[in-house]
């Protein structure tokens, strides 16, 4: 039998097959990074003729060795690959990001000042208010919402439905809803199911069912297709009613992160980077009215400019959406990404701190 010739594992690739799934470096959305440009030196699984165990276990460590040890030839320097956070991964930084930042506060203070007046009218003097929330996670904004309206429209019933697809976020949602006494006149029904999900069931089933209350907070940049979800929910307003989208603003900090670098970044479940400005253009095309409310929310980030810094690391993962961002990312994409979140039009500097500008935009859609 002829000896197998050496396979070469490591090549360079046309910047036309980059986007293509590349297993062992950074996958870019649209296989061009302003960072490093077309030319990606790619590590390759192999597949196809291996024919026996031994062999495959050599394979796999000849790769981990390639992608462990620092070469000298630039030209083979390849990293670790950058990937998404997992669903799991995401939600846990979400946690982290919600304790470092105003994020809540400031959809507190909208809830204070302008909500009370917008809730006002829901129902029409109807002796049920129905609310649906789309992508609720563990429902501390949907309650503090509920209690608003209950506060304005006293004795009054409320079927809350809830769309979310985490089951752990369903289970800390009931589990809030268990230790809440305040809570009464309050019926809670979860679906867990996407946005998607819901609405094409809804559609096989026929359920035209209306609602006076639906929510789509901070949420928006997960689903398939943006303009159809917002079509599909607002089709499901009884009259008098109010959809309520809560979306980073176009003036935020990370409005300006996307512009330079989503491109450097791998892509997220459905890759979109978007904010307010994005939504009103899509509410303008359907033909919707609406007002915005535009609240400031700082997030402190300080922690991202200390090297090997724990906090830090879990804080650029979350801003890029990248599983160890610090350990995977090229060397130039790191510094120019952390110079850019210095800049004025990302964060503030206070009293030796950095403060990113996580500035939210409430829209409220009208029937
Ligand atoms: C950033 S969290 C926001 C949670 C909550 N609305 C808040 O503001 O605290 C996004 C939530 O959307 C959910 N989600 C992700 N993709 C979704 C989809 N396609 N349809 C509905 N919900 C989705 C996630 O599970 C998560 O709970």
């Amino acid at each position: 039998m002829e000896p197998k010739a050496k396979t070469p594992r490591v090549f360079m690739m046309k910047q036309s097959k980059i986007a293509d799934g590349c297993l062992r470096v950074g996958v870019f959305s649209n296989g061009y990074c302003p960072m490093n440009g077309a030319k990606l030196p790619v590590v390759r699984a192999i597949d196809g003729d291996d024919d026996n165990d031994t062999r495959k276990a050599k394979d796999a460590s000849f790769e981990r060795e390639i992608l462990m040890t620092p070469p000298n030839n630039s030209e083979l320097c390849v990293t670790l690959p950058m990937r998404s956070l997992t669903v799991e991964e995401y939600a846990e930084a979400f946690k982290s990001f919600l304790d470092h930042s105003t994020e809540h506060q400031c959809m507190e203070q909208f809830n204070e000042k302008d909500l009370p007046s917008i809730v006002a009218s829901l129902g029409n003097g109807k002796s049920t208010i129905n609310v649906l929330g789309v992508g609720s996670g563990t429902g501390e904004q949907d309650l503090n919402m509920i209690r608003i309206i209950q506060a304005k429209h006293p004795a009054i019933l409320i079927n809350n439905e809830i769309i979310e697809p985490n089951p752990q976020h369903i289970l800390a949602y009931k589990e809030t809803v268990r230790n809440s006494s305040d809570l009464k006149n309050v019926s809670f029904t979860w679906h867990q199911l996407t946005s998607m999900e819901y609405e094409k069931q809804a559609k096989e089933q026929n359920i035209q069912k209306k609602f006076d209350f639906i929510h789509l907070i901070q949420m928006l940049y997960r689903v398939e297709d943006i303009r159809s979800t917002i079509r599909f929910f607002h089709s499901c307003l009884d009259c008098y009613a109010k959809l309520l989208i809560i979306i980073l603003s176009g003036n935020s900090g990370w409005a300006s992160i996307w512009k330079k670098y989503r491109h450097c970044l791998p892509p997220t479940d459905s890759g979109h980077y978007i904010t307010a400005d994005d939504i009103k253009v899509v509410l303008e095309g359907l033909g919707l009215t609406y007002q915005v409310y535009e609240f400031p929310s700082a997030w402190d980030i300080t922690e991202c400019f200390i090297d090997e810094d724990t906090v830090g690391g879990h804080m650029l993962d979350f801003l890029t959406g990248t599983k160890d961002f610090m350990n995977t990312a090229p060397h130039d994409l790191k510094q120019r990404l952390r110079q850019a979140l210095g800049q004025p039009e990302c964060s503030t500097k206070k009293d030796g701190r950095v403060v990113f500008r996580n500035d939210l935009s409430m829209i409220v859609v009208n029937s």
